[in-house]
C-alpha cells in the first residue's frame, strides 16, 4: 500500500520565509521487477509506478540506461540487488521464453527458468519479500481444458518443461511466493518480431503473398497490461492477506487459432485477408505444442481479482504504430 504524507516545503523569499504544506503521497513499497526490458516486465513496472510503488526494473542486455542491469545467471548479484532494495515484492518476468532456442540450447534456458528463479526465490524469503513467478499454460498437454490450478502439468516441450520445473524451485525456495500461469501474451512492442503474435502483422500487411497460417492449435492472446494489473492487484491482496500464495491462472477467454488471429487483426485495420489461408491438419515440426491449453482463472476471480481487454481494442492500440499504410494511419487516428 502507500501512505499519504504531509510533505513540508520551506520557500526562502527575500524578507521572510515561508512554509508550505503540500498533501503529496510517497511510495512506501517497493517493487523488484526482473525482465524489466521485455513485453511483459514492461507493462509490470508501468502498472506498478502508476499505482505509486517505488519500482526497480532490471533487464540484462536492454537494460542500459532505463533498467538496473542484473545478470540472473549470477547468484551473488541477485543476493545484493535483493539485499540492497529489499522489495516487498518481486515479480519474477525474466525467462528464456523463445521456445525453439529453448530446444536448442535446453541447459541455458534451464539455468535461467530454474536455477535463477530457485535463487531468487530464496532471496526473496531471505527479506521477506512477495515473489510471483510468471509461468506458462504450456505446463499443461492441452488435451483436457480447462485445467484448474491443481490439475496434472504434463509439458510437451522443453520450454515447458523448465517453466514447470521453475515453479517448483520457487514454491520449494519461498513458501509464501505465488505462481501465475498465463497464456500467449502480446502488447505495445519495441518491433513486431519481439512477439510471436504481434509477428503475425506482417503476413498480414504484405498481401501480395499468401499466408498459411496455423487453424488448429488454440490460442487465448492475454493483453500484457491486463496480467500486469493481476500481478498488481495479487500483491496489493497479499498484503493484506498473507494466506494469499500458491499457483494461480489468469487468461483472457477468448480463443482464437493462429489464423483467426491474424484475420482479426486484418479486420480492425479494414485490412483485406483473402491471403490468409487456414492450415487445418494438425500441426507437424519437431516441437510439440498443446492444442488447447485453456486455463481456468475462477480462483482468482473468486478473489475478486483480474482485468480483460477485449482482443479487438488491445491489438489495435498495439499495432497501430506498425501501420504500413500511413494515410490510413492519419484518417483513423488523427
Ligand atoms: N510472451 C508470451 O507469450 C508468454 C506466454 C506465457 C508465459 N510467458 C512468460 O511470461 C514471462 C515474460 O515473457 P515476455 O514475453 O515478457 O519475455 P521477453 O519479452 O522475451 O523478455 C524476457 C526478459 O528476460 C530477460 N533476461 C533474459 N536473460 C536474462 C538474464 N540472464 N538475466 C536477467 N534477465 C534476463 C530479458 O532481458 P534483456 O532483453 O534486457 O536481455 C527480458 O527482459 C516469462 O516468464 C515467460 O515465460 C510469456
Amino acid at each position: 500500500m502507500v501512505g499519504r504524507h504531509k510533505e513540508v516545503k520551506i520557500h526562502f523569499l527575500p524578507g521572510h520565509v515561508q512554509v508550505l504544506e503540500d498533501d503529496i503521497t510517497i511510495p512506501t513499497q517497493r517493487a523488484l521487477i526482473t525482465g524489466a526490458t521485455g513485453l511483459l516486465g514492461r507493462a509490470v513496472c508501468k502498472e506498478f509506478r502508476d499505482h505509486n510503488w517505488h519500482v526497480l526494473g532490471c533487464g540484462y542486455s536492454r537494460a542500459r540506461p532505463r533498467f538496473e542491469q542484473l545478470n540472473l545467471l549470477d547468484a551473488e548479484a541477485i543476493r545484493e540487488t535483493v539485499q540492497d532494495f529489499k522489495p516487498h515484492v518481486i515479480v519474477h518476468c525474466a525467462a528464456e521464453r523463445r521456445i525453439d532456442v529453448a530446444e536448442k540450447q535446453p541447459d541455458v534456458a534451464s539455468d535461467l527458468n530454474v536455477a535463477a528463479s530457485g535463487n531468487l526465490a530464496k532471496e526473496a524469503d531471505q527479506v521477506g519479500a512477495f515473489l510471483i513467478y510468471i509461468s506458462s499454460d504450456y505446463v499443461f498437454d492441452g488435451t483436457s481444458p480447462p485445467y484448474l490450478e491443481e490439475d496434472m502439468p504434463n509439458p510437451l516441450n522443453i520450454y515447458a518443461r523448465t517453466k514447470l520445473e521453475g515453479e517448483k524451485a520457487v514454491l520449494q525456495n519461498s513458501e509464501g511466493a505465488a505462481v501465475l500461469r498465463v497464456p500467449a501474451l502480446y502488447g505495445e512492442v519495441e518491433r513486431l518480431t519481439e512477439n510471436p503474435l504481434t509477428l503475425l502483422f506482417n503476413c498480414v500487411q504484405h498481401t501480395h503473398e499468401y499466408a498459411f497460417l496455423d487453424h488448429v492449435q488454440v490460442k487465448f492472446p492475454t493483453h500484457a497490461k491486463d496480467v500486469a494489473t493481476v500481478c498488481l492487484q495479487i500483491s496489493q491482496r497479499k498484503l493484506e492477506d498473507p494466506s494469499v500464495k500458491g499457483i494461480f491462472h489468469w487468461s483472457n477467454n477468448e480463443q482464437m487459432t493462429k489464423y483467426e488471429i491474424a484475420c482479426t487483426m486484418a479486420d480492425v485495420f479494414n485490412l483485406p485477408h483473402n491471403h490468409l489461408r487456414p492450415i487445418t491438419d494438425a500441426p507437424v515440426g519437431p516441437i510439440l505444442r498443446p492444442l488447447n491449453p485453456r486455463l481456468d482463472c475462477s480462483k482468482l476471480e473468486h478473489l475478486g481479482i483480474g482485468q480483460r481487454t477485449p482482443f479487438r481494442i488491445g491489438i489495435k492500440e498495439s499495432l497501430w504504430p506498425f501501420l504500413l499504410d500511413k494515410r490510413w494511419r492519419q484518417t483513423v487516428f488523427h
